[in-house]
This record gives C-alpha cells, structure tokens and sequence, in this order.
C-alpha cells in the first residue's frame, strides 16, 4: 500500500530529490543542542495557537455588544470551549516564553554570524509578531482589564513627538477605545498577523533547513551526526508531546478566567499593568522621563537588530566577548525591570 500511494506520486511529480535529502540530511549534535529543541518547540506551540484561535473564532463575536457574552457562552455552553479557551490563554504565554529562549539562546551562541544574519532578523520581525499577537489578543474578551490596559497600551505611542498622536488614532481607529479598536484588533488578530507571521516563520524555517543548525564556536570539533530522519524528528516530537502535556496541565489546572464586562464611562481600576512580557518596557516608563525611556528601548532594539552586521568578530569565527556582555547586559535588564514592575504595581 505504501509503496503504491509512493509510485502514484513518484509518477506525476518526481519527489525522489526530496526523500534523498531527507534520507542523508544529518544534524550536528553538541554539548549546547538542547537549545536547538526550541526553535521546534516555538513552531509546534504557534499551530496549536492557529487551531484553537480558528476554534475560537467559530464562536467569538467581535462587537462591544456582544463579545464578552460570546466568550462567556464559548466557556459556559460549547463543548470543551473553556478548555479550547485555556489552551489558547496558555498557549499564548508559553510561545512568548518559548521564543524568548530561542532568541537568548540563539544569541549567547551566536547563531546569527554569518551566514544567518537574515534568520536573525526574520526571527526578530517574528518576535515583534509574536507580541503583536498578544496585545491585539487582549481587547478581544472586552473585560474592564483588557479594556484599560489596552487604552494604557495604545496610549504609550503618544510621547513620541509628531507622529505618536497619529499613531494611537491609527489603532484605535478613533479618538478612543471603543467598537473600531475592537474591530481592528479582532482583523489584525486573525487575518493580518496570521498571514503576516505564515510568510515570516516559514521564510526562517525554510533557511534554518537550507543553511543547517550552526554549530557554537566553543563546540567546533566536539561535534557527532546524528540522522536528522527519523532520529532528531523523534526527539522533536518527544519534545512537543512533553510541551503539549505541560501546556494542557496549565490549561485543566488554572483554567483561563473572564473577567467582567467593561463599562467605559467607569474610571479605570488601580494598579493596571501589562502582560509579564511587556512589564521592562511598562517599568522603564515609569522610570525616567516617557520620551528617554522610548528613545533607549528604540535604540536598543536597533542595536538587537543589527547585532549579527556589529559582531563582525563572531563572523569571523574569533570569540566576541563584548557582544555576550551586552547580551547578559540586555537579559539582566529585562529580568530585573520585570521583577521591580510586579513587586511595586498594586496587585489587582
Ligand atoms: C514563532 C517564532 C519562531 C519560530 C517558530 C522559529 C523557528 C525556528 C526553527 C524551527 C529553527 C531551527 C531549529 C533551531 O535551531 O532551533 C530556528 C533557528 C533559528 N532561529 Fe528561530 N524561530 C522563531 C523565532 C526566532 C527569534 C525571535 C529569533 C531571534 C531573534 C530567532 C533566531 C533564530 C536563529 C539565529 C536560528 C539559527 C540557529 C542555528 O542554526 O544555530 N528565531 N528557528
């Protein structure tokens, strides 16, 4: 039988260049490869987010008037919706944190050295995606927290000077937040980012499989093969069955509540605060004058950008310690801002 469905296609379309490839296509293994697993991990984690969220999206209605009732009603009323529901709440922290990783790590090993300059950047534009996906996420449930934390957020472009006011109106699609923000968010959720973000993940898979996993500079002849197929695809998928098992735990345990429906004209509670993975930004507003804390966040994601075109050292194969410090310098930042902005925001 299979070698029948092989011959039907091998008849039509010649797939023979592919299987060789598969067949001989070898992975480098090394003291540092279980970084490489979370690259994989970030793939497997943003198509359960693409089925629940289609799940989701059979049900949801994306109106000041009824979005609320329609989330309640997909927890209350559809078979398994609250779980659905979860998985995607869950789903949407563990990608962040997933790529994070990837990114950090990705970094220290400095992956990005020539000849993966363009992954690097194609990963930065996916995490900027990733973070879109969350904010824009958010409004949807329309509860009194995603309601001001949402004004908060659209707000904040409003300290660049000249084009910040543009800026906010171009999200709110209005002088405030209201039915027209609900309407962008719900298009830019689940039809602009997905398509934005198909394109984009797949560009950077398609390079990490044309250019192969690097292999860190420190690891260079301590390396073995191991058969990409069926070896290293197991060892993938016993890593997404572990992160699907983790995930659902998350899920069935700490079911993803709802709070209550907003009521604009009510003033915005005490101690609203963003997601965990945009506190060091929220913190760092707080910190110093609006306008600096935004001219350093720019000009350090700049530099992130740019890194793999700075660190000419790495490319050349010579250790770079001055990009690992600056790396540690960024990754110390975030943590500590982080902790400060929990610790000094009123818990709600
Ligand atoms: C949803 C987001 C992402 C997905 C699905 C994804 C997927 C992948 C996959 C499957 C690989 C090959 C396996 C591996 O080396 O781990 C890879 C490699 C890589 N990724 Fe990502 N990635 C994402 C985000 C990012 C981000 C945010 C960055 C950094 C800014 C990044 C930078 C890289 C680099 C430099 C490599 C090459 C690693 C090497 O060959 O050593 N990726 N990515």
């Amino acid at each position: 039988m299979k070698k029948r469905i092989i011959n039907f296609f091998d008849e039509r379309i010649d797939l023979a260049p592919i299987r060789n490839w598969v067949r001989h296509k070898t992975i480098s293994q090394h003291k540092h490869s279980f970084w490489y697993y979370f690259g994989g991990l970030a793939l497997f984690l943003i198509t359960v987010q693409i089925i629940t969220g289609i799940m989701l999206a059979f049900y949801y209605s994306p109106n000041p008037a009824t979005a609320n009732e329609s989330v309640r009603y997909i927890m209350e009323r559809v078979h398994y919706g609250w779980l659905i529901r979860s998985i995607h709440f869950w789903g949407a922290n563990f990608l962040v944190a997933v790529v994070f990783v990837h990114m950090f790590s990705t970094y220290f090993m400095k992956a990005y050295r020539k000849p993966r300059e363009m992954m690097w950047i194609l990963g930065i534009l996916i995490l900027g995606l990733v973070l879109a996906f969350s904010f824009t996420g958010y409004l949807l449930p329309w509860t009194t927290l995603s309601y001001f934390a949402t004004k908060v957020g659209v707000n904040t472009p409003l300290v660049i000077p000249g084009i910040g006011g543009f800026l906010a109106r171009i999200m709110q699609g209005g002088a405030d937040v209201g039915a027209a923000t609900l309407t962008r968010m719900f298009t830019l959720h689940t039809v602009v980012l997905p398509l934005t973000a198909l394109i984009l993940i797949s560009l950077h898979v398609l390079l990490s499989q044309i250019l192969g996993t690097s292999v860190p500079l420190s690891q260079k002849g301590y390396t073995e093969q191991t058969r990409f197929f069926p070896d290293f695809v197991m060892r993938d998928a016993a890593v997404w069955a572990g992160g699907f098992a983790i995930l659902l735990a998350f899920a069935t345990i700490f079911p993803a509540n709802l709070g209550s429906k907003v009521n604009p004209v009510m003033p915005a509670p005490p101690g609203i605060k963003p997601e965990w993975y945009f506190l060091f930004v929220f913190q760092t507003l707080r910190t110093v004058p609006e306008i600096v804390a935004m001219g350093v966040i720019t000009l350090g994601a700049l530099i992130w950008l740019l890194v793999p075109f700075l660190d000419k050292k790495s490319s050349r194969g010579e250790k770079s310690r001055f990009f690992t410090l600056f790396g540690l310098a960024v990754l110390v930042y975030m943590v500590a801002m982080t902790i400060t902005a929990y610790i000094t925001t009123e818990v709600h």
